[in-house]
């Protein structure tokens, strides 16, 4: 089971290579790839934790050696937000990124499943869809926008909210993964019921966690740990579908199969294959309901913007 992270040397990356290194399982490989040098340096280190996993690193232009046989690429690599930006302003600079790297693994990985954690993910996986359909390999059950981090904080929300424990809380989260385009479906976490005035609450602060952090961190770049480990957790997920296990279901921004926008967050059966199933939404809450027709415009006009860079 080998894992490619694309961007090793960044903050992310370093968080997950670190969770990776401790929990994939013991025939595991981890490929590091970063542009910086230190990358050789941040596998060094790892290969001292008494781990079985096998960690290599690749550094400099080409990540083909991190690439080759690879079954989960993982694109971490690109800027961060710093106070005042969206996430929509690091679309210049990532969406190239990510359309050389998945240009990248196109060749070198065609066959693997690929998750990207690079902002703005809403347009930078149909850039990335784009890409691999240019080169023949595209294949949509494969392609992933890791949305964990909207999970996890909405599990933590909730737990604080209403004095559980977070690891026995799942909140489903669909649309996208920024702004009005995150939205948790509180109607349907089991056993809890929330007030109108909760849902508010708890929806308006999901969707600015992101923005909490990078405030927090004052200039200092955007979430990095909490998001290591939903990468971690998600990459996790997929490993054990690889490996055949049955039952897997994550949220994670896929092509749809709805009208509704190209690419969707949603629940999803993973399987060997990637996608298995696109879970249904299920009953909606009043208030959901508007959110998600509210949220439409949004999230084409971020799909349509990647589809606008490709053609370039
Ligand atoms: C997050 O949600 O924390 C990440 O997408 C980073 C960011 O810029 O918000």
């Amino acid at each position: 089971m080998k894992v490619a992270l694309l961007g090793a040397a960044g903050g992310i990356g370093q968080a997950l290579a670190l969770l990776l290194t401790t929990r994939l399982p013991q025939d595991g490989e981890l490929s590091l790839y970063d542009i910086a040098p230190v990358t050789a340096g941040i596998a060094v280190d790892l290969s001292h934790i008494p781990s079985p996993v096998k960690v290599r690193g690749f550094c400099g232009p080409d990540a083909s050696p991190a690439l080759l046989g690879a079954d989960i690429v993982l694109i971490v690599a690109g800027v961060a937000r710093k106070p005042g930006m969206d996430r929509a302003d690091l679309f210049n600079v990532n969406a190239g990124i990510v359309r050389q790297l998945v240009g990248q693994v196109a060749v070198c990985a065609p066959e693997a499943l690929i998750g990207i954690v690079t902002n703005p993910v809403n347009t930078l996986v149909a850039i990335a869809a784009g890409v691999l359909a240019q080169a023949g390999v595209y294949q949509p059950q494969k392609l992933f926008g890791i949305t964990t981090l909207d999970v996890i904080r909405a599990n933590s929300y909730v737990a604080a909210m209403k004095g559980l424990r977070p690891d026995q809380i799942e909140v489903p989260v669909v649309g996208g993964h920024s702004g009005v385009t995150i939205l948790p479906l509180l109607s349907q976490v089991p056993g809890i019921t929330f007030s109108d005035e909760e849902v508010n609450l708890l929806t308006r602060r999901i969707r600015n966690a992101g923005t909490e952090v990078v405030e927090a961190k004052a200039g200092a770049g955007s979430a990095t740990l909490a998001m290591g480990y939903a990468a971690a957790r998600f990459t996790l997920s997929l490993v054990r579908a690889l490996q055949g296990q049955q039952g897997i279901i994550e949220c994670a921004y896929v092509e749809s199969e709805s009208a509704f926008s190209r690419f969707f967050a949603q629940p999803l059966l993973l399987g060997p294959q990637g996608v298995s199933a696109r879970r249904p939404l299920g009953i909606l809450s009043d208030f959901e309901q508007q959110a998600l027709q509210d949220m439409r415009a949004a999230l084409n006009q971020d799909i349509a913007l990647g589809d606008q860079f490709l053609q370039q």
